[in-house]
């Protein structure tokens, strides 16, 4: 059987190119006679790997030198309680609830100060955006918390919240890389890679150098203080080796497309093709509110729990794979990440025309 087009949330699509060169890469990298998998994380080639990773990333996303760029271990999550064990001086936070990973990091923050729900979609079920330009943001807040695209929900920041100069923290996971994006805006932006950049087991932190800092919440454990990884410089253990250098491999990927403004303009294209057949559609419905629509996540339903079951499994036997919707929302879901090609969607919504045509 040949590649399917994978429309999974996460683990995600990965470039082919990378994978191939990742593949031809895999007994001898680059003339050392052993894999990456198998090197020092110490040894001159995987230092090469590393400050070419981050390079390559600061030139894309054109972070300044004001920022550090931390390559991490625990996945997303783990920076649920980091942040808030290394900002937290006031141990006040406003969060932003657009869906459950705010939710999560919300909760995890509240073990170790006061959270303040400012603003919350979940009356309607996360399927939109809340006005944030005017907030009750707390006088004493360390920082205003987002999960700037909603994953399991759709939805997407497309304007970032008036934090009334309080410093902004954002979950970018699931945008990570999707378009440009203006750095100086955030005191931190942190991701999982696997959705958007390479393997899972990894997370990339961008944080601004004055959040770094050794008066942390007492108990922090060394490995979970930002300043023990920015002052090694992502080595004070082993890294996640392997998965650094995926994910630089496809940063010379995204510089090869372009850079994000070409990702922008090619995720646009994608997004919009699925979404003006949604809108057309009579059997298929898009979730979310149109103006807060996601370009990276996509659900959909029919309305009918068996309809969608039915579709999820014909389109799996079609070659397009993991269409389910997330459990706690049900009906479909299509994450067209960047490395989902545009034939990709193009084979999506040819399948659903025809499905409409023999289930309507
Ligand atoms: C927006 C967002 N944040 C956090 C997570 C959790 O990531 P991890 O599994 O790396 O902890 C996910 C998805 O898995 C996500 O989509």
């Amino acid at each position: 059987m040949g590649r399917v087009y994978n429309f999974s949330a996460g683990p995600a699509v990965l470039p082919e190119e990378v994978l191939k060169s990742a593949a031809e890469e895999m007994l001898d990298y680059n003339g050392t006679g052993m894999s990456v998998m198998e090197m020092s994380h110490r040894s001159k080639a995987f230092e090469e790997i590393i400050t070419t990773a981050e390079a390559d990333l600061r030139e894309l996303m054109n972070i300044p030198d004001n920022y550090k760029v931390l390559f991490l271990q625990g996945g997303a999550s783990q920076q649920f309680a980091m942040i808030p064990m290394n900002l937290m001086k006031n141990k006040v936070a406003d969060y932003i609830v657009t869906g459950q990973w705010a939710k999560k990091a919300a909760s995890e923050a509240a073990k170790y100060g006061k959270v303040n729900k400012i603003a919350s979609s979940e009356d309607r079920t996360f399927s939109y955006i809340p006005d944030c330009s005017d907030l009750p943001i707390s006088e004493d807040a360390d920082y205003v918390y987002i999960c700037e695209n909603n994953t399991i929900y759709g939805t997407k920041f497309k304007e970032l919240p008036n934090t009334k100069g309080k410093t902004l923290v954002a979950d970018v996971s699931s945008c990570f890389l999707s378009e440009p994006v203006d750095v100086t805006k955030y005191g931190v932006i942190y991701g999982g890679v696997q959705k958007n950049i390479g393997p899972a087991g990894m997370v990339i932190v961008i944080i601004r150098e004055d959040l770094i800092t050794e008066d942390v919440l007492p108990g922090t454990p060394t490995m979970l203080t930002y300043k023990t990884h920015a002052d090694a410089k992502s080595l004070y253990n082993t890294p996640p080796a392997y998965g650094i250098y995926i994910c630089g491999k496809v940063f010379k990927w995204l510089k090869a497309m372009g850079g994000l403004e070409a990702m922008k303009a090619r995720n646009e294209k994608k997004a919009k093709l699925l979404y003006d057949f949604l809108d057309e559609s009579k059997l298929f419905k898009g979730t979310v509110e149109k103006k807060d629509r996601s370009l990276m996540n996509v659900p959909f339903v029919t309305g009918d729990a068996d309809l969608d079951a039915k579709f999820v499994k014909e389109a799996k036997a079609a070659g397009l794979e993991n269409l389910k919707g997330h459990r706690s929302v049900g009906g479909m879901r299509a994450s067209i990440y960047n490395a989902m090609p545009y034939e990709g969607v193009e084979a999506l919504v040819t399948f659903m025309k025809k499905f409409e045509e023999e289930n309507l």
